[in-house]
């Protein structure tokens, strides 16, 4: 695992370089999209690049990590129309090929299912961005989650409603209880998974993400055992490492020709 610590705008960017280098060589790439906060800014960098060096986004496919059950199709917090709006129509992503569980499905489990079998349709995620919840979730792989999980249907902790309540006008009755999410299997089979994380109130979870033992109680753990993960930290969130030195001297001597 390599953990690299930065201001914010410079993970991004070290982000934004590892999509951009992974379209420019193959423009069928799969992209694995994430919600929340954190990924806000790769957005921004991407489209940035997309308007000023044409970075194209015309043949990739996108897929979500998760999404809100029984959200309305025009909710703005619909997670695929969060990602339709802070990235995929700021590009030239065509909209059929950004997809995600649907939380709208009647039969929830077969949604699961299709969604699975979609992504192995496209041939698997080259790189998956993800965030991580203060409790230790991603996508909205809750504590207790299998670490062999695949996509189903989750209930969200009290924690991860408290801390989204920001996005529905502060009040956690008004976010949805339940979830579809990929699992935690399902998403270590992605290539690269690249994580951002950004704050002290982060800085629990990736203490444990990177040093604590593997653990479904701190679901993010489970890549420990992925052969590519990078964890993107800005100084706040990387507060409780107890390798911080050492991760920052093994990044300070590595090659500048050589990307994430
Ligand atoms: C949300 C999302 C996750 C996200 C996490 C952190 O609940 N389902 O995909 O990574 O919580 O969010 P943020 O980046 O806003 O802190």
């Amino acid at each position: 695992m390599e953990v690299v610590i930065a201001p914010e705008r410079e993970l991004a960017a070290l982000a934004a370089d590892a999509i951009e280098s992974l379209l420019r060589r193959r423009p069928r790439t799969v992209l694995g999209l994430a919600t929340g906060s954190s990924p806000l800014k790769v957005y921004d960098e991407l489209a940035r690049r997309h308007t000023e060096d044409g970075l194209s986004f015309a043949e990739a496919r996108g897929f979500m990590l998760d999404e809100y059950v029984g959200l309305a199709a025009d909710h703005p917090e619909r997670y695929r129309n969060v990602i339709a709006t802070e990235i995929a129509e700021r590009v030239d992503w065509p909209a059929d090929q950004v997809r995600g569980p649907d939380g709208l499905a009647v039969d929830l489990p077969a949604a699961c299912a299709a969604y699975e079998e979609s992504i192995r349709a496209a041939g698997g995620v080259d790189l998956q961005l993800l965030g991580i919840g203060t409790d230790g979730h991603i996508a909205f792989n809750e504590p207790g989650s299998s670490l062999a999980s695949r996509t189903r249907i989750k209930t969200l902790t009290r924690q991860t409603r408290v801390d989204n309540a920001r996005f529905f006008d502060g009040d956690v009755e008004r976010v949805p209880t339940h979830c579809l999410t990929q699992g935690l299997g399902t998403i270590m089979q992605a290539r690269h998974l690249v994580l951002l994380a950004t704050g002290k109130h982060k800085a629990e979870a990736v203490h444990q993400l990177v040093e604590g033992p593997v653990s479904a109680l701190w679901p993010a753990t489970v890549m420990q055992l992925h052969p590519h993960a990078t964890v993107l930290v800005d100084e706040a969130a990387a507060s409780r490492l107890q390798l911080a030195d050492y991760y920052r001297q093994t990044y300070a001597s590595k090659p500048d020709w050589q990307g994430l």
